[in-house]
């Protein structure tokens, strides 16, 4: 184990506000144990910034994680050549051109096809109703799994993030996980066939025309499944509700003064939607006056990062006029998110503009509070909202 100062948590009070005990971290412990996480965390933006392409030292492969055990071993828990050489067969999927000449005109006929049913409607709860929908119907269409509901594609995504997380090996959960990738195997069963005789830019066609091995397609379809899924969903409804919940910042769009992707970074600068990613203390080191020990659990806290005030004037203001480009919402190093172009044109190139558009008048709904929760996986749990219908 590290030698690392210890710092306490109160987890329920750690889900429901991380950022107050990340500040504290950041000024009188920025490398410390925590105790209740069973692991060493980095709460500094410059050190996980410098340290995360470590990957000697901070290694991504977990042979006996969670991860590997319940979804297969995946790029995103491999090193080196071993991980680069899968990246590079999902890139064609997920590239820029990809995102420009395919996948933007099917996202936004997503996000029209769900306003039409939406917009007559008065009132939602946009996560349930927009947020969710639409990100699950681009995710289809990204992984090439278009043969499953929306609502599984969520279902399928939770159960894995939650089967993953699953220390305390609470067997509802690890069941209900392996459900989740039951499903999935079977469906990219179903389309192995169909992607073979019409191939397409889909994570699953392109995986399979590069020869990767089907266990390797399999973890990698449920990778992109689990982080694909959430993620847009979160920053979709809860850039919404910080828009609203911040006029001026809103009118600064509507003038032309800002754009919906300043909106977006700002967002996933402000609340990380993935506020950590775990490494493996893969040999003996010593950093930041901390020695590390092989085999220690390290966590990268990209959500305190983001709130780092060496990094960024007054942290805790959502201002989507700030300069960004310190920001790693999207990670630091080699496993830097290969969905990060997608999500933009999911979030800023349709989503928002689309809702902003369709739903006039749009406002919080005051009778039922927002929630928001979590430190590993940020976002909001309701957007109840109304808006004027002609
Ligand atoms: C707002 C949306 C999203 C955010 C904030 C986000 C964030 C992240 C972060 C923080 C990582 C880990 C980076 C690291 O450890 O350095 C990651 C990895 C990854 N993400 Fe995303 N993600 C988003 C959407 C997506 C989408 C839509 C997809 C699917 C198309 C996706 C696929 C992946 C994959 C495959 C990896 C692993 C990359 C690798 O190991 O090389 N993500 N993402």
């Amino acid at each position: 184990m590290s030698n690392a100062p210890h710092y306490v948590i109160d987890v329920p009070a750690f889900w429901a506000d991380p950022y107050p005990d990340l500040a504290r971290m950041r000024r009188c412990a920025p490398i410390a144990f925590v105790p209740q996480l069973g692991s060493t965390v980095f709460t500094r933006r410059d050190d996980i910034f410098t340290q995360e392409k470590r990957i000697d030292v901070f290694s991504s492969h977990q042979p006996d994680g969670l991860m590997n055990v319940l979804m297969g071993h995946n790029m995103m828990r491999k090193d080196g050549d071993a991980h680069m050489s899968e990246r590079a067969q999902m890139f064609p999927s997920v590239s820029p051109r990809a995102v420009r000449e395919t996948w933007l005109a099917k996202f936004h006929a997503h996000a029209e096809r769900i306003l039409d049913e939406l917009a007559p409607r008065r009132a939602a709860d946009l996560v349930k109703a927009f947020a969710l929908p639409f990100s699950a119907e681009c995710l289809k269409d990204i992984t090439g799994l278009t043969n499953i509901s929306y609502q599984e594609m969520d279902a399928w995504s939770q159960a894995m993030i939650d089967g993953v997380a699953n220390y305390t090996g609470d067997e509802t959960i690890e069941t209900r996980c392996h459900a989740a990738t039951t499903g999935i195997d079977a469906a990219i069963d179903d389309m192995i066939p169909v992607l073979t005789k019409h191939p397409n830019n889909s994570i699953l066609s392109v995986l399979l025309a590069a020869g990767q091995n089907m266990d390797s397609v399999r973890a990698n379809v449920k990778l992109a499944i689990s982080g694909g899924q959430n993620e847009p969903r979160d920053a979709v409804s809860a850039a919404t509700w910080a828009l609203l919940t911040h006029p001026d910042q809103l009118a600064l769009i509507r003038d032309g003064r800002a754009r919906w992707i300043d909106a977006f970074e700002e967002y996933a600068r402000w609340i990380t939607p993935i506020g950590m990613s775990p490494r493996r203390v893969a040999k003996p080191c010593r950093y930041g006056g901390i020695d590390f020990e092989p085999d220690d659990r390290v966590f990268f806290m990209f959500g305190s990062a983001n709130r780092d005030e060496a990094c960024f004037d007054e942290p805790d203001r959502f201002d989507i006029t700030r300069d960004t480009q310190k920001s790693i919402a999207f990670g630091a190093g080699p496993h830097y998110c290969a969905g990060a172009f997608a999500s933009r044109a999911m979030v800023a190139d349709v989503a928002l503009p689309s809702l902003f558009a369709r739903l006039k008048g749009l406002r919080l709904d005051p009778s039922d509070p927002v929630r928001i929760g979590g430190w590993a996986f940020r976002g909001l749990l309701n957007l109840p909202v109304d808006w004027k219908v002609n």
